[in-house]
């Protein structure tokens, strides 16, 4: 075995070998199982993606059939669960209640039978199905208020947005929140997916598995960041404030968020779907100023950082299509890992597969042979 250099944040290393998903970071492709984000997004629902990313392929109309009507039947948590997330404060953030919430559910269905199909079958179900209900759970415990029971009639994402808001959201919606949990469903080997990956690599159970993945996708660095794209157009304000607040934060050195990629040099094809998406909402529900704010940003930051790869990333566009369809900014990160659950079980699906449990290695910059100091001659 030759020793590789060590690069920060393992860059450009490969972490694990994958058919799930395919970025090209110069080209700004991103493909699931080989079908390219544009056409799963026009074309495909969040559930069939899922089924396709789990399961490598695209699922006959009597697949896709039996695993949408699994996932309704599998909807409800157990009032243990409610009674337990109650316990949550409700100062605390959803994603860690999403947090505490997805483990709990290895306690509840504690068996594990990792190399049995309909092992495999049951959790993916379960955490496909759950996990939106743990989600607005938690946001109408925090109101004060008593989880909706979701509504069998409704699809994936129109049940999420009623068991939410306690109202059925219209077509539109409903549909273009479909496509933006598609968009989040995959994105090859990110932080959170590398966790989820190692996690599975112990053999754990895989509700274990997702709760590693959703602590990981929480900071501001990943999943996180589509909140502070918010924070920060609010703290913008206005068109004309776009370039002065830019040079300030260019000469202090701090991150524009939204911006950049490890993999993309190039706009992420996820944040033009996105685009497009928001401004379909506008269209429909009137106009927000903050999307003229991020055009002008996107135009500037263009001009200052497009010669170092710096474009819009997936979380520049997505916070603004939530904010116009009334959901609280802290449930941004907590819809994305909705999302991501697909992904990350296709994961932990391929890792235990063909498993081996990882150990990567360190380079030691420590002392050795130091002395014991007895604590009164420190
Ligand atoms: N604003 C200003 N400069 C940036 C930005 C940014 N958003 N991103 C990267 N740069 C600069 C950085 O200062 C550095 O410049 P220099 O070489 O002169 O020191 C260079 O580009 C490389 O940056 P890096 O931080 O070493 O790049 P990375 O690959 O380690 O980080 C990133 C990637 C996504 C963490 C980073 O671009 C970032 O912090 N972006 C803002 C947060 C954000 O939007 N995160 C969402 C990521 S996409 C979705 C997800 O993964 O969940």
């Amino acid at each position: 075995m030759t020793l590789c250099e060590y690069r920060p944040g393992l860059e450009g290393i490969p972490a694990a070998q994958s058919s799930v998903s395919y970025v090209d970071g110069q080209r700004g492709i991103l493909e699931y199982r080989g079908i390219r984000i544009e056409e799963l997004a026009e074309k495909s629902t969040f559930l069939e993606t899922s089924y396709l990313l789990i399961w490598g392929v695209l699922p006959t109309k009597e697949e896709l059939d039996a695993f949408e009507h699994e996932i309704r039947y599998h909807r409800r948590i157990k009032y243990r669960i409610r009674d337990m997330m109650k316990c949550f404060p409700e100062s605390g953030h959803p994603m860690d209640a999403l947090q505490a919430s997805a483990a709990a559910l290895g306690l509840f269905y504690s068996r594990r039978d990792l190399h049995n199909p309909a092992y495999t079958r049951e959790a993916v179900v379960r955490l496909l199905a759950k996990i939106p209900t743990m989600v607005a759970a938690f946001q109408l415990m925090r109101k004060g208020n008593d989880p909706v029971q979701p509504r069998d009639d409704l699809g994936y994402s129109a049940n999420f947005l009623y068991m939410l808001n306690e109202q059925e959201p219209d077509p539109l919606t409903a549909r273009i929140f479909d496509i933006c949990l598609t968009l989040h469903a995959e994105h090859t080997m990110n932080a959170s997916t590398f966790s989820s990956r190692v996690t599975a690599s112990t053999l754990t159970d895989p509700y274990a598995v997702m709760a590693s993945a959703v602590g990981t996708l929480g900071g501001p660095l990943h999943g996180g960041a589509n909140e502070e794209v918010i924070s920060m157009l609010e703290e913008i304000g206005s068109v004309e404030n776009v370039r002065p607040f830019l040079d300030d934060r260019l000469e202090h050195k701090a991150k524009i968020m939204g911006f950049g990629h490890r993999v993309y040099k190039v706009k992420d094809p996820r944040a033009t779907i996105l685009q497009n998406l928001v401004q379909q909402l506008f269209e429909s529900f009137g106009h927000d100023k903050y999307y003229d704010i991020a055009v002008e940003l996107e135009k500037a930051v263009e001009e200052k950082l497009g010669q170092k790869g710096i474009y819009p990333n997936v979380d520049f566009y997505s916070g603004l299509v939530y904010r116009k369809m009334g959901i609280p900014i802290d449930l941004f990160t907590p819809i994305f890992a909705i999302a991501r659950v697909a992904g990350w079980l296709a994961h932990w699906k391929e890792q235990i597969e063909e498993n081996r449990i990882y150990r990567p290695t360190q380079v030691y910059t420590g002392l050795h042979e130091a002395t014991y100091i007895p604590i009164e001659q420190r």
